[in-house]
């Protein structure tokens, strides 16, 4: 079966793209879709979600907007990668359909409990504080979560600071919580994010489609390539949250391990770091390993990534009228 897909995001440039490719691709089924504060305020992501629906043709999911700040403190934005509005770039329509009345974390904890036990993925691409505050309202949605495939983290070099990706730094407390739980959570983090980049070659690609969803995909890669050009130096931008829909949908676009992580809370330079401890001799041991319901990407197949995405924009189509 499908797995079906509930896509927690803050867009955001890279969310966007996550959320066009876990429409237009037919082997996930997207059955919600919730907002995050993050790459901007919750105002704004959740503007920009209903504004991405929009180009895309989504009807029939709802999408629900949450939490408007960290677990703890006063959190952080990116107006340096996304812009002030979280996206800027192409013009952003209005939205077609009205918010669900519900708060985020409320739609996700009733989408999963109707759902089949073991049918619903939950994908967050911004920080973890629905997602955790979904665990800690209804517990149940634990046993019942087929998987968490998250956006965030990094065993290597960090992006908000030397040590910290910003989807984990901005929710420390959050992202704890999340990979605490008793479910299975994959952490696809800057270590492979990073390895696929959209050069010109995938844009051009993208161009070929001549559509107005592609045209929106370019639009936002102009202006989020330049900034991620200006600021860190990237020949060409990642587009790291639909790495973490790419697997949903094919395993093989990513190599796994599993390992055991945890997130750095106290550390005066590390707060917010994923501490994946892949020391030889804890990955040799096959029997402990067995109960480490961790696991964190360490490769990526980028050409087939770049397949899907071209694959979903071209069934997409130009569902504009
Ligand atoms: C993550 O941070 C956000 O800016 C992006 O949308 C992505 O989810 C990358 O560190
Ligand atoms: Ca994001």
């Amino acid at each position: 079966m499908r797995p079906k897909i509930i896509l927690d995001c803050d867009p955001g440039h890279d969310d966007a793209i996550a959320l066009l490719l876990a429409h237009g691709n037919p082997g996930v089924d997207l059955v919600a879709v919730t907002t995050v504060v993050g790459n901007s305020s919750l105002p704004n992501v959740t503007r920009n979600a209903l504004a991405i629906a929009t180009v895309a043709g989504i009807t029939g999911v709802p999408f629900a907007a949450g939490c408007d700040r960290p677990l703890l403190g006063h959190g952080e934005t990116a107006p340096g990668i996304h812009g002030e509005s979280g996206l800027d770039g192409p013009a952003l329509p209005p939205a077609s359909f009205d918010l669900d009345g519900r708060h985020a974390v409320d739609l996700i904890i009733d989408t999963v409990l109707a759902a089949d036990p073991g049918t619903v993925t939950l994908v967050p691409v911004g920080g973890l504080t629905n997602i955790a505050l979904a665990a800690r309202k209804e517990p149940r949605i634990v046993e019942r979560v087929r998987e968490v495939v998250l956006m965030g983290g990094a065993y290597g070099p960090g992006n908000l600071t030397p040590t910290a990706e910003f989807n984990i730094a901005i929710d420390p407390e959050a992202a704890q919580i999340v990979f605490a739980q008793d479910w299975p959570v994959t952490m696809v983090g800057l270590d492979v994010t990073h390895r696929a980049l959209a050069d010109r070659a995938v844009q051009e690609r993208i161009a070929a489609l001549g559509t107005a969803p592609a045209r929106f995909v370019l639009d936002m890669l102009e202006f989020y390539g330049g900034a991620y050009r200006d600021t860190q130096d990237f020949p060409s931008p990642p587009v790291h949250d639909a790495c973490a829909v790419a697997y949903v949908i094919d395993r093989a676009v990513l190599q796994v391990q599993r390992a055991p992580i945890d997130v750095e809370l106290t550390g005066t330079l590390t707060r917010g770091m994923t501490v994946v401890d892949l020391r030889p001799f804890v990955l040799a041991d096959e029997e402990a390993l067995t109960s480490c319901t961790t696991s964190v990407a360490t490769g990526i197949d980028a050409p087939r990534l770049w397949d899907l995405l071209v694959d979903a924009l071209e069934r997409i189509g130009d569902s504009r009228p």
